[in-house]
């Protein structure tokens, strides 16, 4: 994809999402507008550290200790994670112009009255152990100008996959689901918000009862059958049938949600919960896609989930006009798109630019996303 031209520089992006499955860097090189990605790297987070962080997601006593010790053991996870791609690069930290670190969400209430967005892993820590000028707290700016913080991978979207051949719709299914529009004209308008639970649930269920961290392929969703009462009742959560601007996390769905639910139906096998969990991904992403005002000719899906051929499969039969591909398809690999647009909102922020879309995020007006520590 790189042009040749001069002015070439290489990002770092950096994503540990909802899911908490991985910490995935990536790094690109962009010759003007235009980049290219050199290599990537999936860390696994110690078992341990990932129970203490979903801990850390709800309401507990002597959370601020908590959260203090694991911004700090986070930031030097993350640090270790850029190290090593650059060690298996053959890049030095001074090649680096700067990393982009979208950090572990552990709290996000823009609906609050007095609205936030936590994000954990010291940037303060990452700069001093990569040498790397650091950039994160992306989703701060976009709250305290009256947006939802989220989602800021539409913009990122719309200039990589835009296109006038179709009307496409980018869907990035990591922990929470979330989906970009793009017009399929020039300079078109971009719309996107979080639709609902992506694989958040699948995997709390899978942990409980096979102690799998996920359902590999979705093999377990397929043995089971959809239980229609309890699908209904899911799909009655106020989020899911909300308008736009909206975002959302574990703060709503996660398995006391679940189990809140369960509790008001005859005991159901697990295997039956997990394919009416597929079937909610599924059902709430399609509603999504359905109801937008022109119809959706593509959808190309990234994320973990787009590896779980059940959840595609029940995808794929809900949608009602719109072909279904990896987004692969059209030049990036599912795995890595996320961590690339916070190496590009990294750039957006050094040059100055803005990069939320206050028509995705609700916004005033554009803002210059992120905290810059530099070296
Ligand atoms: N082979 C597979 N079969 C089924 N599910 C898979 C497979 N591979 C990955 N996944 C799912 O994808 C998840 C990881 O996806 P991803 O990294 O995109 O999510 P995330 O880290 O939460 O990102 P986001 O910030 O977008 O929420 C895993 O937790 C798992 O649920
Ligand atoms: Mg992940």
């Amino acid at each position: 994809m790189a042009d040749g031209a001069t002015r070439r520089e290489i990002y770092i992006g950096l994503m540990s999402g909802t899911s908490l499955d991985a910490v995935d860097t990536v790094a690109i090189e962009f010759c003007n507008n235009q980049f290219s990605l050199l290599g990537a790297l999936s860390t696994e987070i110690p078992g341990q550290l990932r129970k203490q962080i979903i801990a850390l997601c709800a309401p507990a006593n002597n959370e601020l200790e908590l959260a203090g010790a694991l911004d700090y053991q986070l930031g030097e996870l993350f640090s270790e994670a850029i190290l090593q791609l650059l060690d298996q690069q053959q890049l030095s930290p001074d090649q680096i112009t700067a990393v982009g670190s979208h950090g572990q969400t552990i709290r996000h209430r823009p609906d609050a009255t007095h609205p936030f967005t936590i994000q954990i892993g010291s940037a303060a820590v990452m700069a001093q152990r990569t040498g790397i000028t650091t950039i994160a707290d992306f989703r701060s700016r976009d709250i305290a100008a009256g947006g939802e913080g989220a989602p800021l991978v539409p913009a990122f979207h719309a200039l990589l996959f835009d296109s006038e051949q179709e009307q496409r719709c980018i869907l990035n299914i990591g922990g929470i689901a979330n989906l970009t529009f793009l017009s399929g004209k020039a300079g078109g308008a971009v719309s996107g918000f979080d639709c609902g639970p992506g694989n958040l649930l699948m995997n709390a269920w899978c942990e409980r009862h096979l102690q799998q961290p996920y359902d590999i392929d979705g093999q377990w969703a397929r043995t089971g059958c959809v239980v229609q009462p309890l699908l209904e009742r899911l799909l009655q959560e106020r989020y899911i049938k909300r308008s736009p601007p909206k975002s959302t996390g574990r703060e709503l769905f996660n398995i006391s949600w679940l189990d809140q639910h369960l509790e008001r139906l005859p005991s159901i096998p697990p295997q039956d919960v997990q394919a009416t969990l597929c079937e909610l991904t599924a059902s709430s992403i399609a509603m999504a896609i359905n109801r937008h005002p022109s119809a959706i000719s593509a959808v190309y899906v990234c994320g973990g989930g787009a590896h779980n051929k059940q959840l595609m499969q029940r995808l794929k039969q809900r949608l009602e006009t719109a072909s279904i591909h990896s987004s692969k398809k059209i030049g990036l690999d599912p795995d890595w798109v996320e961590a690339c647009a916070f190496a590009w909102l990294a750039r957006q922020t050094l040059k100055g630019a803005t990069s939320n879309l206050p028509e995705v995020t609700g916004a005033q007006h554009p803002v210059i996303l992120g905290a810059i520590h530099p070296v």
